[in-house]
């Protein structure tokens, strides 16, 4: 069944080979057989209060039991554990500390340069209390929005569970965002402060992140941002306005370090999220305080099936949710220690993820399948220079795994010994909801396998109604479940309508629409297909193709654009623009230049077209929708199927295909 050698890749890709746990992982592990998962699942299915209210009660502290499990009158709109009350950074940090865990290390932290931090949950607990008496002392309170816009240092968590702490709902934006993408989400969430730092490094540059930040707040764009707090990373030179800006360490460091936690209804916000979506707005995802702490909680118990020496790490960047519900959230309510790295793998240190396995001990070991590619094509040659023998578990998220990256990873990085988890979910999800258990589930490489207990996840029509084994479908959720998300920041319209009147189940029941393609196969296992709307996924990043289509029809020489998705084997999908120009004006190497730096400024560089096709029109229906899937095909090479007839003018076509 071990497959050592590359030479048997190829043939996994016309087999389907099981590779069930082996015996010593699941004698050791926490769900340790097939049985015993569909036990759970079973449970969860014929008395969900039971199981959910079960939980909640084993697993988190309330500071005032809830009332009732799950309120599902008023739907979409869930309310879980409600008249409960808690806190996540309580569950988090203090309830660790009258046990041998106060003492345990919770953050290992190392920064680019090599520089490196260690917090037990003791220190960690002193720090968080700081940020959150200095955030009271510049006016933040309950209810006060704070946006995040941060590198990968300790003290972007930290002011995570700060927020969290005294109640102000947090708004982590990715540091690789433009200060014009800041500031639509600054003003959209009402931001009422914001958290940053002098810069971060990344690929051995500095990330100007408070110019940045001065940048989306010029012009009294944000009227209400109050106060930055500046966090000193790289001692750049940086501008600091005296009656809004302060340093992290001059208002911070002199703080008392103890800070009673805000007691928490269930359903208060505890933060909001942007994704992209079909339209060109990024959405706001609203996340709920107790609902989402269960779920990051048990979700990374289960699949990560933590256990008290592991040293964990997830490569992800906290701006996006796998940063916050498996960097910080889940491994923290669990006690566990969890590895923050601000680096990623650059020219001058290629093997640097490998680097962090063997200096720390990495024993759990979560990245996304375009880091997987990307190696896989660079060779076996730079990991095996390192010690990767501490590792005993594998996860990837963010995109489909193909199969010969799946064996890659598991041959060459685990060692043929370390089971993989292959995990579906989405910002919306909160945390995972379909991924294998590793002492349980037979994977099948490519496959997220089985939903998690509790989760009834389906395949289904646009009607609503499940379809056969091997049939493609719409993935859908036909349950409430405590992670999910509440709604969407200031626009409860758009909630409903994305996710959950999508579909039109002909018994009016409402199912959440994920947005992605799927099928399952004779054993029931899930292979996600995709998505299914204009969203693309470059890099495990989702990216709204409208989103970028408003931004090149932003610059002056752009009439019209269409962005579609092409597959692409490292970063999965790559991004092609079809545009067309404005009467005058000349399609050249430079404009491609321009309109390149132009998406840069306006998203971020993870959103640039890595092609541009120019056009005199676009292919469109007499109703002049733009027909995407004509486009998808030529971006691709392939040929045009399907029906052509309802194109409002054949002759674009041949144009095109010129
Ligand atoms: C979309 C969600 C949730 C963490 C990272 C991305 C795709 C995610 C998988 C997987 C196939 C996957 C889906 C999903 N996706 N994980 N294991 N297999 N596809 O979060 O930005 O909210 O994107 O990522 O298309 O809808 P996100």
């Amino acid at each position: 069944m071990n497959s050592n050698n590359s030479n048997s890749i190829e043939s996994v890709l016309q087999e389907q080979r099981v590779f069930p746990p082996s015996d010593n992982f699941s004698s050791k592990s926490r769900i340790s057989s097939f049985s015993k998962y569909l036990e759970m699942s079973e449970m969860a299915k014929s008395d969900p209060n039971k199981f959910w209210g079960d939980a909640a009660r084993e697993e988190l502290h309330w500071f005032k039991s809830f009332n009732k499990v799950l309120d599902w009158s008023n739907p979409p709109f869930a309310k879980w554990f409600d008249g409960g009350k808690t806190n996540i950074s309580f569950n988090c940090l203090d309830r660790h500390l009258n046990s041998s865990t106060a003492d345990k290390v919770a953050l290992i932290w190392e920064g680019e340069p090599g520089d490196k931090k260690k917090y037990t949950y003791k220190q960690l607990h002193k720090e968080v209390c700081k940020a959150a008496n200095a955030l009271k002392s510049i006016g933040i309170g309950k209810g006060d929005l704070v946006a995040l816009y941060m590198p990968m240092v300790p003290e972007a968590a930290i002011a995570m569970l700060a927020c969290a702490r005294i109640g102000a709902p947090h708004s982590v934006v990715f540091g690789g965002f433009s200060s014009e993408a800041l500031r639509d989400r600054l003003i959209n969430g009402e931001a009422k402060a914001i958290i940053t730092a002098d810069g971060g490094f990344r690929k051995d540059k500095v990330i100007p992140l408070k110019d940045a930040v001065d940048q989306a707040l010029g012009g009294g764009a944000c009227p209400k941002v109050e106060s930055v707090l500046v966090v000193q990373r790289t001692k750049k030179n940086i501008a600091m306005d005296d009656g809004r800006d302060y340093w992290w360490h001059e208002i911070v460091d002199s703080q008392a370090d103890d800070c009673l936690p805000e007691q928490m209804d269930s359903e208060d916000c505890l933060f909001v999220l942007y994704t992209s979506g079909s339209t060109g707005k990024p959405k706001g995802v609203v996340h709920s305080t107790a609902g989402y702490n269960l779920w990051s909680h048990l979700t990374f118990k289960w699949i990560f099936d933590i256990r008290e020496n592991d040293v964990y790490w997830c490569t992800a960047d906290v701006g996006w949710i796998t940063g916050h519900s498996y960097i910080v959230y889940g491994p923290l309510s669990n006690g566990a220690t969890t590895v923050m790295y601000e680096g990623v793998p650059r020219p001058s240190n290629p093997g640097a993820f490998w680097d962090v396995i063997q200096k720390h001990k990495i024993s759990i070991f979560y990245t996304a399948p375009t880091a997987i590619r990307a190696f896989m094509k660079a060779g076996n040659k730079i990991p095996n220079q390192y010690d990767l023998s501490s590792l005993r578990l594998l996860g990837t998220v963010g995109e489909p795994i193909n199969p010969e990256a799946w064996i890659w990873y598991r041959d060459v990085i685990g060692g043929g010994r370390c089971p993989i988890v292959d995990t579906w979910w989405q910002t919306e999800t909160g945390g995972v909801m379909i991924s294998p258990l590793p002492g349980a589930t037979p994977t099948k490489p490519g496959s997220a396998t089985f939903p998690l207990p509790g989760i009834e996840a389906d395949v289904v029509n646009s009607d609503g109604d499940s379809v056969a084994n091997n049939e493609g479908g719409y993935l859908v959720v036909k349950r409430p479940w405590p992670g999910m998300m509440r709604n969407v920041y200031g626009d409860e319209k758009r909630f409903r309508e994305s996710y959950w009147e999508y579909l039109k189940p002909s018994d009016n029941s409402y199912m959440y629409f994920a947005g992605d393609g799927a099928r399952r196969d004779e054993d029931g296992y899930f292979w996600v297909m995709g998505r299914v709307d204009d969203v693309i996924n470059v890099s495990g990043h989702r990216l709204g193709t409208m989103e970028i289509e408003s931004a090149l029809v932003s610059h002056e020489l752009i009439s019209e654009a269409a962005v579609v998705g092409r597959p692409d084997d490292l970063k999965g999908e790559s991004i092609v623009a079809f545009v067309t120009l404005r009467t005058g004006a000349e399609a050249n190497e430079n404009i491609e230049a321009q309109l390149k730096k132009h998406v840069v400024n306006e998203i971020g560089p993870i959103a640039k077209p890595d092609e541009f096709k120019f056009t005199d029109s676009l292919p469109k229906t007499r109703s002049g929708k733009i027909m995407r899937r004509i486009l998808r095909a030529l971006a691709s090479g392939d040929e045009i199927s399907g029906d052509t007839s309802t194109l409002e003018d054949r002759s674009v076509l041949d144009k095109l295909r010129s």
